[in-house]
């Protein structure tokens, strides 16, 4: 856990003083992901270092795992933080595996053990070991010595972790890999991270809690939905997009939003059973389901009006469906690109568990707007 109590940072400088961090309380609860998010020079890295104790504080107390960083000896702080600074910041004069053993080595780690580590974290990263350990920094990419960056920060397996734009320099195909990877191994260790971001999505994405800053105040810090369906000022709101709402997207899944799990008729069911689902649910379309529960293909209301005859006749392919597990972001994406209102959700075996309607994912968006709204109007 990390604790800030009234942390402020006024630096001192010829112009006069600049208040960098403006008495900020937060708490990162132990095993979270916090990211901190704000416009440039709003006082990101300089609350990082301070937690670290590169850089002294004004003002204010800061605790990890409840313990008052004053009264711990800054070297023995620092090995239990593992820092990644905004510039990447390798040796440039160690090679890759050197530069990622620099606090094991400083720890007294036997050799075998901690180049064993390397190779391991390297390709945590997807960066072969053979061909990167024996080379220099200015060897790599940038993207790829942000990796390294990364997992030298993990290398001592700190239980606290501090990145400064971690990821800022990778292609979005890498970054949305190492994310993931991220994410996958955060699960396992469940690391206290503050990780300042500049990319929303990112933030959205991976963290437990947001933290936004503005001229050194930390102006809102909430669990990203609830950023993005009730920022608490103007200033919140415009930093984070007109399209607030439309980034909720990947933050839902079908799984919440489907519904009418019931309506649905067999292959071998007859037309007027179908007809009255569709009728009674107010739609013009119906699943088909196999034998097991499978969806199959629908029926449109139109084609089977006053019709007799068996359901196989009249049946047409689902063009897609959506997975329970999905985001709303992709299901959408499937809608538009089928052109198609609706589509039939399934669970990883294809088993049929409802309807996703673009209305209801209208109304899942809104709900939480209209509440406020009848609050107010109370
Ligand atoms: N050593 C210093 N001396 C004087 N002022 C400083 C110093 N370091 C930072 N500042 C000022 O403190 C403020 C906060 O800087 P900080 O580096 O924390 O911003 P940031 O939020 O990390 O920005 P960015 O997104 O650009 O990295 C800025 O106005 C900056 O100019
Ligand atoms: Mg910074």
């Amino acid at each position: 856990m990390i604790r800030m109590e009234n942390l402020t940072k006024v630096f001192d400088t010829p112009g006069g003083d600049v208040t960098a961090v403006n008495n900020v309380n937060m708490e990162v609860p132990a095993g979270e992901i916090c990211i901190l998010l704000g416009p440039s020079g709003c006082g990101k890295t300089t609350t990082l270092k301070m937690i670290n104790g590169l850089i002294p504080k004004s003002a204010g107390k800061i605790f990890i795992d409840g313990k008052d960083t004053d009264t711990v000896n800054p070297v023995q702080l620092r090995r239990n933080i593992g820092y990644v600074i905004q510039q990447i910041g390798l040796f440039p004069n160690m090679t890759i595996e050197d530069n990622i053993c620099v606090v094991p080595d400083l720890l007294g780690w036997e050799k075998a053990k901690s180049r064993k580590r390397a190779a391991e974290l390297l390709e945590l990263v997807n960066l072969v070991p053979s061909a990167f350990l024996k080379r220099y920094p200015k060897e790599l990419s940038g993207g790829q010595q942000q990796r390294v960056g990364v997992i030298r920060a993990l290398a001592a397996d700190p239980p606290v972790l501090l990145m400064d734009e971690p990821f800022g320099a990778i292609d979005p195909i890498n970054r949305a890999v190492i994310q993931d990877e991220f994410l996958k191994m955060q699960k396992e260790l469940k690391k206290t991270i503050m990780f300042v971001s500049h990319d929303i999505d990112e933030a959205i994405k991976m963290a437990d809690k947001v933290a936004i800053f503005k001229d050194g105040i930390l102006e809102q810090y909430s669990a990203p939905d609830d950023l993005l369906a009730r920022p608490t000022n103007d200033f919140i709101a415009s930093f984070l997009g007109q399209d607030r709402t439309l980034k909720r997207l990947s933050l839902l899944s079908v799984g919440d939003v489907k519904f009418g799990e019931e309506y649905k008729v067999h292959g071998e069911g007859d037309l007027a059973n179908a007809i009255g689902q569709m009728k009674e649910l107010g739609h013009q379309n119906i699943v088909v389901t196999g034998p097991q529960g499978r969806a199959r293909a629908f029926l449109h209301l139109n084609d089977i009006l006053g019709k007799k005859g068996v359901i196989e006749e009249y049946r047409q392919a689902l063009p897609a469906v959506a997975n329970v597990k999905e985001d709303l972001k992709t299901a959408v994406s499937t809608m538009f690109r089928h052109d198609v209102s609706w589509l039939a959700c399934v669970d990883d075996d294809g088993f049929y568990k409802g309807y996703i309607t673009q209305k209801a994912i209208s109304h899942a968006l809104s709900a939480i707007y209209r509440d406020e709204k009848q609050n107010t109007l109370r």
